[in-house]
């Protein structure tokens, strides 16, 4: 009986002690991390959803602790509450194996006494192509790390991919300073996401032409490679299935073999792809389609099993999410080596994820007029959706109601936040950002139950339909009342919170309602209140009726200030 009993008290004392040592998985969990909540994927920051209001630094302001200073205090009265701040190679190894982390501790710093956090760009190896960050000792050292080259057989400031010097000493520099991350602010979690390297890919060239590199473009396709494709053919990107199957959807051959042409010997890469010599059709249209696609395909493979290495490195110190971002194939810049060949274009999506499992999100830089579309591209193979760098402008401004409301997207970034015009505390990012961060608990609710939408208008879409709960939404510029001028943007989140009730949340824009199903009778709008969210909580304001909306005929967000609206819609015959 003694010894039952003492059994017993065995068991509970190593019960109870291995329950009170967090799992492996539970310490994980709890740092920053990516996690699929209902219909969309989010960044979990301490245990909560948390939305990225974000913007990213000038690439050198962050290299001076001094100049930050005064710019911490302007992101956070803009109400950003994430910088993305460079971190380059060169000033964390200036020397060989000789680490300074002073700056990134003082970066650290610095945005936690402005009540920000950071996610860090590594500036390793490459940056828009180039590289220019690698310290000195590389630099130099062109014999240990070699360089991409030309047709001609000419040096390009661009580290070659296929040197395992280079990859190896990038990801050795990364891998110390995710440790010392880990070490500075593992319980803290200022620190939420790192990019790693920057618009990688080749420019100026289509491919990396050294002779390595032309020998392992005329070897078969590596396997893995080859059997990624097959395992997902239903459901690889369109454009880049497109390719291969034009190419006779082979499954074992030559780059050249599986996926068509690279460029013709002889042919120099333009600066840019202008109309003429392309006829104005191809050049309105061939952006959006693969040319020499062995080049960038091959080039593709070669950066994201470098970068696979180094994002690997740098988790096995510390495990925070990782993307990496894109220079985008664009009109003016439809070929590879026009735009950076390699680099996580939309079209090449496939081979990145083949290629770099360990990244967690592939990122546009989504500077082009075609933001729907772009992001909409970005989505595709369960792709969650950041956009690091972007428009801080009116458009910009706008553009985000689509990104968080549209596309569930994990953050949103304009480029050169610290901009005076940017930053300004009036301006349209600050005035766009101010009323995000009220509704960002709702908009995160929302992104999960899937019963969000989010539209941007401008001169070249004036006007959008979304289909959200049972009806259908007209969204257009709101006529603007008295002298005040027609303004050139307007946006909405709109949120269906239940049968027939939607929160609608903006500047700008009309909504009228109707309910296209067979069963449907005439659609009119039961109430509509003006208010705000106050801690979460809604505050009623003025209830609406008469002009302000429209008679009965819809919604009318002011032009002049972001508000927001709740409806009640009832049917009648
Ligand atoms: C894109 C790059 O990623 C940024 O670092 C910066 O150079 C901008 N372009 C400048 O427009």
């Amino acid at each position: 009986m003694k010894k039952i009993t003492k059994l017993s008290t065995l068991l509970f004392l190593v019960v109870t002690c291995v329950c009170s040592i967090p799992s492996a998985d539970a310490q994980v969990s709890s740092l920053p991390h990516l996690s699929k909540e209902g219909a969309a994927t989010q960044l979990i920051v301490d245990g909560r959803p948390f939305l990225i209001l974000g913007g990213e630094l000038h690439n050198s302001s962050s290299s001076s602790l001094e100049y930050m200073q005064v710019i911490w205090p302007r992101l956070a009265a803009m109400h950003v509450n994430v910088a993305l701040t460079p971190v380059s190679w060169e000033l964390i190894e200036p020397q060989e194996g000789k680490f300074d982390f002073a700056l990134v501790d003082g970066l650290i710093q610095q945005a936690r006494r402005n009540d920000l956090h950071i996610v860090f760009l590594w500036f390793g190896s490459w940056k828009n192509g180039v590289s220019t960050y690698v310290p000195a000792w590389v630099k130099t050292d062109y014999a240990r790390f070699p360089r991409a080259r030309d047709e001609a057989g000419r040096p390009l400031e661009i580290l070659s991919t296929f040197s395992a010097a280079s990859r190896d000493a990038d990801a050795h520099a990364f891998a110390a300073l995710m440790r010392h991350i880990r070490e500075v602010d593992g319980q803290n979690h200022t620190v939420l996401m790192m990019q790693v390297e920057n618009e990688v890919g080749v420019l100026g060239e289509s491919r990396d032409r050294s002779p390595v590199a032309n020998e392992a473009f005329a070897k078969p396709v590596p396997p893995e490679l080859m059997q990624y494709l097959q395992k997902h053919k239903d459901t690889l990107i369109p454009e880049f299935r497109k390719v291969w199957e034009d190419a006779g959807g082979k499954t074992s051959g030559t780059w050249e073999q599986v996926f068509g042409p690279g460029k013709p010997k002889g042919l120099a890469v333009p600066v840019r792809t202008l109309s003429p010599p392309m006829t104005p059709e191809e050049h309105e249209t061939g952006w959006r389609s693969l040319h020499w696609p062995a080049d960038e395909i091959f080039m593709a493979w070669q950066y994201s099993r470098y970068i696979n290495q180094v994002t690997q490195a740098g988790k096995a110190e510390y495990n925070i999410p990782m993307y990496v971002n894109a220079w985008l194939q664009q009109r003016d810049h439809a070929w590879p080596g026009t735009y950076p060949s390699g680099g996580p274009l939309p079209q090449v999506m496939d081979v990145w994820h083949a290629g770099a499992p360990a990244l967690d999100m592939l990122s546009p830089d989504l500077y082009v007029q075609e933001f729907d579309e772009l992001c909409a591209r970005y989505m595709r193979s369960s792709n969650a959706l950041f956009i690091p760098e972007s428009a801080g402008d009116a458009r910009g401004a706008a553009n985000v109601f689509a990104a968080f409301g549209q596309y569930a997207a994990v953050g949103y970034s304009p480029f050169g936040i610290e901009n005076p015009s940017t930053a300004a505390p009036d301006g349209p990012m600050a005035k766009a950002y101010e009323f995000l961060s009220q509704l960002s608990p709702l908009i995160l609710a929302h992104q999960q139950k899937g019963t969000i939408a989010g539209v941007a208008l401008d001169k070249d879409h004036p006007a959008k339909k979304i289909q959200i709960g049972d009806y259908t939404l007209n969204v257009s510029f709101a006529r603007s009342w008295g002298t005040t001028p027609a303004p050139d943007y307007a946006a909405a989140i709109i949120m269906a919170t239940s049968d027939g009730e939607y929160l609608i949340a903006g500047k700008g824009v009309s909504v009228s309602f109707s309910c296209d199903r067979p069963e449907c009778l005439a659609t009119g709008l039961a109430s509509v209140e003006e208010g705000a969210f106050v801690g979460g909580l809604w505050v009623p304001g003025r209830r609406l009726n008469g002009d302000e909306i429209m008679s009965g005929s819809g919604l009318r967000l002011p032009g002049e200030n972001y508000t927001v609206q709740k409806v009640k819609l009832y049917q009648y015959r």
